[in-house]
């Protein structure tokens, strides 16, 4: 038995945009690397309020425009659609300012650290009939649309149950314990959330326990979330030890295991029930690995603007809202400081 093979979008069959970027970090280089490499989507413009910093970044990309400006870059007659990759608390600022400007956004993950200003944000690319897409970027990866197929034909039934796990020690990483930005919940558990979200729904109870920092940080969590329909999810997320990025869909035929990591672009399998049963393995073989996946949702989010789309059909505003709820109700759980 072969798995599916994804359905991916062609680079070339969706509009050459040309982005501006806000917020040129780390997830920016990554992404800028790959849309330049891989696709025919351009950078014309991008801004850092951080004194040289888009210079530096527009040198390193060949990008010809680098402004200190946020309100001049989405200005720009010269950009068509912007990608906000600052800090969370900026993020819904940054989309608000790109959409009254007449710019579609790609805003990067989590959306907001605020449902309402989230909302806000979705509501006004709504009224103003233009795409605001969160960059969930796992949802446009090519195992994520064999294991979509999978879901669809009824592969494993009824999910019953998902479990992951998001573990890894980045008490190096400034940004996830800055406040305002990060916290291992999310920054890292926004991931299994979405995925929660999307094969079960939002969920109609959740519990979570965990380590909360002195300054109201949480640093480990481990959630349990029901469903109106009886289904269950567990995860696992630390920002202070590694372990095994799995994610697992049982349901009450068989089950869909994603391969490790299954935030990067890596595989997924599909088994039938009981033990030792053998799984079918789809792998992910193209050369592009780890943040160079970035490129599969850039390709959607352009062939979104060619369409006309306000919202992405495969991530919907309503999870990009649900999965900021969970996250504020497991932050209520532990106890921790949500900002
Ligand atoms: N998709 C993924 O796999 C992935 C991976 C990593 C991060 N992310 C997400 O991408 C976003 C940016 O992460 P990053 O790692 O790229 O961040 P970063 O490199 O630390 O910074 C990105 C931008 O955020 C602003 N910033 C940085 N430090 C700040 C501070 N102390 N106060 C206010 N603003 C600050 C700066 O904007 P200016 O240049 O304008 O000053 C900077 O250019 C986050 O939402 C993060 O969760 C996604």
């Amino acid at each position: 038995m072969n798995l599916p093979e994804p359905r991916l979008i062609d680079p070339s069959s969706v509009p050459p945009l040309r982005w501006g970027i806000i917020g040129p970090g780390s997830i920016a280089d990554a992404f800028a690397s790959t849309l330049l490499s891989n696709t025919p989507q351009r950078i014309s413009a991008v801004a850092s309020r951080t004194p040289g910093r888009a210079e530096a970044f527009a040198l390193r990309h060949a990008i010809p425009v680098a402004v200190s400006s946020y309100e001049e870059l989405v200005t720009r007659d010269d950009v068509d659609a912007v990608y906000v990759a600052n800090q969370p608390t900026d993020h819904a600022a940054c989309a608000l300012l790109a959409l009254d400007a007449g710019k579609p956004v790609l805003v990067e993950k989590p959306f907001t650290k605020n449902v309402e200003r989230a909302a806000e944000v979705l509501s006004r690319g709504r009224q103003l009939g233009l795409l605001v897409m969160e960059a969930m970027w796992t949802r446009y990866l090519p195992q994520s649309d064999v294991a979509r197929q999978l879901l669809e034909s009824g592969a494993i039934g009824e999910p019953r149950l998902v479990l992951a796990d998001f573990c890894q020690d980045n008490r190096a990483m400034a940004r996830m314990w800055r406040k305002g930005h990060g916290s291992p919940l999310w920054d890292m558990g926004i991931y299994p959330i979405a995925l929660c979200q999307w094969v079960l729904g939002e969920p109609s109870s959740i519990e979570a326990r965990g380590v909360v920092l002195d300054d109201g940080m949480d640093a480990e969590t481990t959630a349990y979330l029901t469903y109106a329909s009886g289904a269950r999810a567990t995860f696992t997320v630390s920002g202070v030890v590694d372990a095994p990025h799995h994610a697992t869909v049982a349901g009450e035929d068989g089950v869909i295991e994603f391969a490790q990591p299954f935030v990067f672009p890596s595989g997924v399998g599909l088994a039938g029930k009981g033990f030792d049963v053998p799984m079918t393995w789809w792998m992910d073989n193209s050369p592009i690995r780890r943040h160079a996946g970035l490129v599969y949702q850039a390709t959607a989010f352009a062939d979104y603007v060619g369409r006309g789309l306000v919202e992405s059909p495969l991530q919907s505003h309503d999870d990009s809202l649900a999965c900021l709820r969970v996250a504020a109700e497991i932050t209520r759980c532990l106890g921790a400081d949500p900002y």
